[in-house]
C-alpha cells in the first residue's frame, strides 16, 4: 500500500467531485478525434475517480488505460466503476470492463461506451516508456503537485510529440482558508507548503507551483491553455475529511517547524479538531484544473 490508501481517496471523492471545473471537458470535446475511439491515458489513477468524473462528460466511444504504481488501488478500479455505473443508471459489462449508456441519460452526451484497463506503472521511473501511441487524451487528477519540474517538462514534451491534449484536475495550489480563523493558520499552512516541496518519488516536488509550471511548459510547447479554480469547499458536516486534513497538516507543519514551535502547532491541531467536532468548522482548499490543447500546426 502506498501513501494514498483507498479510504483516503474515498473520503476526498465528494469534495473532488463538487470542485472539478465542469466546463473543461466540454471545451475539450471539439478537439478530440472525430468518428473514432478516444484512447485516454490516466496517470496516477488511484481507484479510477478521474474516469468516473470525465467519461460521461466526454461521451462517445472511449478506451481508458489507467496507470498507477499501487496494485491495491488498481484492484479496486473495476469494482468502484461498476458501483458508479450502476448508481448512474448505466450498464456494466464485467467481462469486458465496459460501461455503456445507450439511452440519452445525459443532456449533452447521447451515447457513452467506455472500456477500462489498468496497468501497474511507475510513472517516476518509467516516464520515457509512457504508452502514448494512439492516445487522444492524457489526464491526471490530484497528481501533479507530487511531481518535479524535470518530470513535468518530460511529460509535456512527450505529449506534445504526439499532439495529445492534456487535462489535469485538482492540483493543490497552496491556498487554505479556515472558518473560524486562528492566528496560527497562516504559519501552519506556510510550513505545509514548504513540506509539499519534499521529494514524493519524482524528485523535489513542485507542490503549489505545479499548475503554473504546467501552464508555462505546455504553452512553450505550443499548447493553448485554460485554467480554472477547483477549490474544495469542505462542509461543516464533512467532519472526517476535515479531521484527516487537519491531522495531516499538523504533522507536516511539525516536521518543518523548530522544536520551539511544536507545542503551539499541537495546540492549533487540538483547537481545530474541537471546532470540527462541534460542527462549526469549514475549510476551503485551493486547487486548479487545467486544459491544454495543441495548437493547429
Ligand atoms: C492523490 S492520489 C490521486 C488518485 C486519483 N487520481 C484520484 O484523483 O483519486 C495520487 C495517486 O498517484 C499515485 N502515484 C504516486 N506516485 C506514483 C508513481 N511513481 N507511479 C505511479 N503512480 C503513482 C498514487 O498511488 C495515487 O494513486
Amino acid at each position: 500500500m502506498g501513501d494514498f490508501d483507498a479510504d483516503w481517496l474515498r473520503l476526498r471523492a465528494p469534495a473532488d467531485s463538487r470542485a472539478r471545473a465542469a466546463d473543461l471537458p466540454l471545451l475539450l470535446r471539439p478537439h478530440l478525434p472525430k468518428g473514432q475511439m478516444l484512447r485516454v491515458l490516466d496517470l496516477g489513477c488511484g481507484t479510477g475517480s478521474n474516469l468516473r468524473a470525465l467519461a460521461s462528460a466526454l461521451g462517445g466511444e472511449q478506451a481508458w488505460l489507467c496507470l498507477d504504481a499501487d496494485t491495491d488501488l488498481l484492484d479496486r478500479v473495476a469494482g468502484e466503476t461498476q458501483a458508479w455505473a450502476q448508481a448512474s443508471g448505466f450498464d456494466w459489462d464485467a467481462s469486458n470492463q465496459r460501461v455503456t449508456a445507450a439511452e440519452p441519460h445525459l443532456t449533452y452526451t447521447p451515447h457513452l461506451t467506455c472500456t477500462l484497463a489498468t496497468r501497474r506503472f511507475d510513472l517516476a521511473r518509467d516516464l520515457a516508456e509512457l504508452p502514448l501511441e494512439g492516445i487522444g487524451l492524457v489526464t491526471a487528477s490530484a497528481l501533479l503537485d507530487l511531481v518535479s519540474e524535470s518530470w513535468l517538462a518530460g511529460l509535456v514534451s512527450q505529449c506534445a510529440k504526439v499532439r495529445a491534449p492534456i487535462l489535469t484536475a485538482l492540483t493543490y495550489d497552496g491556498r487554505v482558508a479556515f472558518e473560524p480563523a486562528l492566528s496560527l493558520d497562516r504559519e501552519v499552512i506556510e510550513a505545509v507548503n514548504r513540506h509539499q516541496g519534499r521529494d514524493k518519488g519524482f524528485g523535489p516536488a513542485l507542490g503549489p507551483s505545479a499548475n503554473g509550471r504546467l501552464a508555462i511548459l505546455a504553452a512553450a510547447q505550443g499548447y493553448w491553455i485554460e485554467v480554472r479554480m477547483s477549490d474544495w469547499r469542505i462542509r461543516r458536516s464533512e467532519r472526517e475529511l476535515q479531521a484527516a486534513l487537519i491531522r495531516g497538516w499538523s504533522g507536516a507543519a511539525r516536521e518543518e517547524a523548530p522544536a520551539s514551535d511544536q507545542a503551539e502547532i499541537a495546540h492549533w491541531e487540538a483547537v481545530r479538531l474541537a471546532a470540527v467536532e462541534r460542527g462549526c468548522s469549514r475549510i476551503i482548499v485551493g486547487h486548479r484544473d487545467l486544459l491544454a490543447i495543441p495548437r493547429r500546426a
